[in-house]
């Protein structure tokens, strides 16, 4: 135990607030393990930020969320890109790298939205609404993005619907996020009814509660949550500028409503911080462990594949947003 943990001293240093001594030695050899394969393979990982942190801060080269991904993976290097994060997310990095083997440690990492459409009801959608452009999230299946025109996150969804300069947009799959962004603009916004199966739980008498039992603290909301959860934040915006927001206001004390493993992650960061932390654990988002990762590059698996008859179309979507 003393051997281990004077092996990774300063790793563990790193995350000694958010991972409690007696489970270090637990994770330390996979992390030691996959360090050492990355290496070998000559590959990188790619975390997203609902990962655990002894995966977004000990093994990951690259963190951020569904945009900085995104983009980050157009500019790597490596051979091997293992994605630390949902399919959706291994499918974006494969259709801007073609050329380069992408791994997901669990092949049925999904999500609930990429879950709630498929390319026959955007097909459908089109003839019935001729030529209203089809802004397409980010965390869709690659055969939607195939039968949409641009593709937007989180992060850039206000920017990427204005930019398109038209009165009224179709806005896929996620109607809380279409309805979040649709009070931001002047721009018409046809919704879809996916949801988020974590976001959806909050609601806003939850952040009266919170607000009741810690005063003074500063709601931070994904715009996944339902408007009205929106509406009682002090701010909402993509996981990456939650994290800006902490990083940047440094609030005594702050609640994010979001996946649980952000706060920790953030945490990190800022000890002078209070994180209130109740938080909806993302299932999806919690099969990739440090155990799966390091089969994953031991083993070469899951290799990320996308039919060449949708793969251009569907970069071409992901390729217009990242222009704007
Ligand atoms: P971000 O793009 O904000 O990282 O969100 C991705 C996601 O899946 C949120 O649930
Ligand atoms: Fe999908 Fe929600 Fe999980 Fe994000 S948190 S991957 S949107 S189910």
């Amino acid at each position: 135990m003393a051997e281990v943990f004077a092996r990774s001293a300063a790793l563990y240093d790193r995350v000694k607030r958010v991972i409690p001594p007696i489970e270090w030695p637990v994770f330390a050899g996979d992390i030691e393990a996959i360090l050492d394969l990355k290496r070998q393979r000559n590959a990188v990982i790619l975390a997203h930020n609902y990962q655990t942190p002894e995966i977004f801060h000990c093994v990951a080269d690259i963190v951020g969320d569904s945009l900085a991904l995104a983009r980050k993976a157009m500019t790597v290097e490596a051979d091997v890109i293992v994605l630390a994060g949902v399919h959706f997310m291994a499918e974006t990095a494969k259709l801007l790298n073609p050329d380069k083997t992408v791994l997901i440690p669990d092949a049925q990492a999904g999500c609930s939205l990429a879950d709630s459409i498929t390319a026959a009801d955007v097909r459908l959608l089109r003839q019935r609404y001729p030529g209203v452009p089809i802004v397409t999230y980010v965390n869709t299946s690659a055969a939607v993005k195939a039968e949409s025109d641009i593709c937007c996150t989180s992060g850039n969804a206000k920017a990427i619907v204005e930019a398109l300069g038209v009165p009224q947009v179709i806005m896929l799959p996620d109607e809380y996020l279409a309805q979040n962004i649709a009070a931001q603009t002047a721009v018409k916004i046809i919704a879809w009814k996916g949801h988020c199966e974590v976001h959806e739980r909050f609601s806003p008498a939850d952040i009266r509660q919170l607000r009741e039992d810690h005063p003074g603290v500063t709601v931070l909301a994904h715009p996944e949550c339902p408007p009205e959860v929106v509406a009682e934040a002090d701010f909402s915006g993509s996981t990456a500028a939650m994290s800006d927001y902490v990083g940047q206001k440094k609030p005594a004390r702050v609640v994010l409503m979001t996946e649980c493993s952000m706060s920790d992650n953030v945490a990190v960061d800022h000890p002078d911080v209070e994180f209130i932390r109740p938080c909806n654990l993302c299932p999806h988002m919690k099969r990739i462990t440090l155990g799966n990762i390091r089969e994953a590059l031991q083993q070469n698996r899951h290799v990320v594949s996308i039919d060449p008859g949708i793969a251009g179309r569907a970069r071409l979507a992901v390729e217009r947003m990242l222009a704007i």
